[in-house]
C-alpha cells in the first residue's frame, strides 16, 4: 500500500509499505477513505517531537471502513464506516476512567506519532472498542474528518478550559484550524464577544465569516489597547492561545480580565515568561490540555444536525499519490490560503 513516511527532520517520501496486521485481540485494521495533515504533523517534520521516529507513517485523523477486527472487539464488524479519533484510549485504565483519554497508559497520542498512522491506504487501530466511532447514517464524510482532532481539540482545550459563558467576552489568538475550531464551538455558550487575532488577514476574513465580532491583526493593531476599548477596560474572561509562541502566551496574560482564564492550546516548544508580578493578584486561572477527544460523541451529533458545519474548513483536496503536493500547499498556508486539506485514497 502508499503511505506518507517520516523519514528524519526535514524529509518525508511516499512508499510502498506492506498492509498493517491484527497484532492484538483489541485491534482493527481500517482502509482510510479520507484522511488530512495537522500543525503538528509540521511540527514532527521539522523534528520537534522526538517520540515520532523516522521510518513512522504520519498522520492522526480520518475515516474509513473496517476492514478487519481482532478477536476481543465486539463494537465493530467488517464493512462498518468510521471516524478514526486522534487519541487512542483502553478505556479501562486510571485515566481512561476519568475521561483522560490523552493519558491513557497505552494509548493516548500514539497514532503517527509511536505507531503507525493514516496517511496510508490503511491503518492498525488498537484498542478499536473505544478508539473509532460509527459514522452516523448520511453523515458528510469530509466533514467528520475535522472530529478526529481539531474540533475536539478547540473545544476542550479551549472553551471548555476556558469556561466560556453566556455573555462572556472572548479572545482567540490564532486563526489556524484549532483557533477557528475554537471559534466555532464557542458559540454553543452564546459570548458576547469574540475577539480573533492572527497576523494573516485572509485567515481573520474567514474568522469573520465564522463568528467573531471583531478581528485584530496583531502586526498592525494595538491589540491590547483595542480590546480594552471593548471591554470597558477589563479585558476578555477567556484568553485563548492557539498558536504555541511565547508572544502569543504574553499576549494572552495581557489580555485577560480580572477572574478570568488563559487556555493554552498551543503546542510550545521553548520556555514562556509567567508575569506573576501583574497576575498574582488578578484571581485568574491557567489551565493547559492535550486533547483527550471525550467530547467527540457529543459533537458527532452536533455536526450531524447541522448546528456547526466543519466542512467550510476545507480549503484544498488531493489524492493520496499527490501527498506530497498536499504538505507543500498546507505548509505554505500563508500563500495559498490553506486550512484544512483533504486527502482521498
Ligand atoms: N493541545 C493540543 O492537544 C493540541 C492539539 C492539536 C494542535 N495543537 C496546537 O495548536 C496550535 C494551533 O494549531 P493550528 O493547526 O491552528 O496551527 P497553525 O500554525 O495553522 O495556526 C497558527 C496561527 O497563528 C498565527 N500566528 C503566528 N504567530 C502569531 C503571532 N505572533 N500573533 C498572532 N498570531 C500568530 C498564524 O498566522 C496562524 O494563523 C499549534 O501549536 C498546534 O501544535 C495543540
Ligand atoms: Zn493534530
Ligand atoms: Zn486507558
Amino acid at each position: 500500500m502508499k503511505a506518507l513516511v517520516y523519514r528524519g527532520p526535514g524529509q518525508k517520501a511516499l512508499e510502498d509499505r506492506p498492509r498493517p496486521e491484527l497484532a492484538d485481540a483489541g485491534d482493527a485494521i481500517v482502509r482510510v477513505t479520507r484522511t488530512t495533515i495537522c500543525g503538528t504533523d509540521l511540527h514532527i517534520l521539522k523534528g520537534d517531537v522526538t517520540t515520532c521516529a523516522p521510518g513512522r507513517v504520519l498522520g492522526h485523523e480520518g475515516v474509513g471502513v473496517v476492514e478487519a477486527v481482532g478477536s476481543g472487539v465486539s463494537a465493530f464488524r467488517p464493512g462498518d464506516r468510521v471516524l478514526i479519533s486522534c487519541i487512542t484510549s483502553c478505556g479501562r485504565c486510571d485515566y481512561c476512567r476519568r475521561g483522560m483519554y490523552s493519558h491513557c497508559a497505552t494509548g493516548g497520542w500514539i497514532l503517527g506519532n509511536k505507531i503507525d498512522g493514516t496517511q496510508a491506504e490503511y491503518v492498525r487501530v488498537p484498542h478499536a472498542d473505544t478508539s473509532l466511532y460509527p459514522l452516523p447514517a448520511g453523515a458528510d464524510e469530509e466533514a467528520l474528518v475535522m472530529l478526529s482532532d481539531i474540533l475536539p481539540t478547540g473545544f476542550e482545550c479551549g472553551v471548555l478550559n476556558g469556561k466560556v459563558q453566556p455573555g462572556g467576552t472572548v479572545a482567540i489568538v490564532g486563526a489556524g484550524p484549532i483557533g477557528l475550531a475554537a471559534l466555532l464551538t464557542a458559540q454553543f455558550y452564546s459570548p458576547a464577544e469574540i475577539v480573533m487575532i492572527d497576523l494573516d488577514d485572509n485567515r481573520l476574513e474567514v474568522a469573520t465569516r465564522f463568528g467573531a465580532t471583531r478581528t485584530l491583526n496583531s502586526g498592525r493593531a494595538d491589540v491590547l489597547d483595542e480590546v480594552r476599548k471593548l471591554t470597558h477596560g477589563r479585558g476578555v474572561d477567556t484568553a485563548i492561545e492557539a498558536v504555541g509562541v511565547p508572544a502569543t502566551f504574553l499576549l494572552c496574560q495581557d489580555l485577560v480580565a480580572p477572574g478570568g482564564v488563559i487556555a493554552n492550546v498551543g503546542v510550545h516548544g521553548t520556555k514562556v515568561d509567567l508575569h506573576l508580578e501583574t497576575l498574582w493578584s488578578r484571581n485568574i486561572a491557567i489551565t493547559t490540555r492535550l486533547v483527550d477527544t471525550a467530547t467527540t460523541p457529543m459533537l458527532l451529533k452536533v455536526v450531524s444536525s447541522g448546528k456547526i458545519d466543519p466542512a467550510r474548513l476545507i480549503t484544498h483536496r488531493f489524492a493520496l499519490a499527490d501527498i506530497l503536493e498536499a504538505y507543500d500547499t498546507f505548509g505554505r498556508a500563508a500563500e495559498t490560503g490553506a486550512l484544512k486539506v483533504i486527502i482521498e485514497t
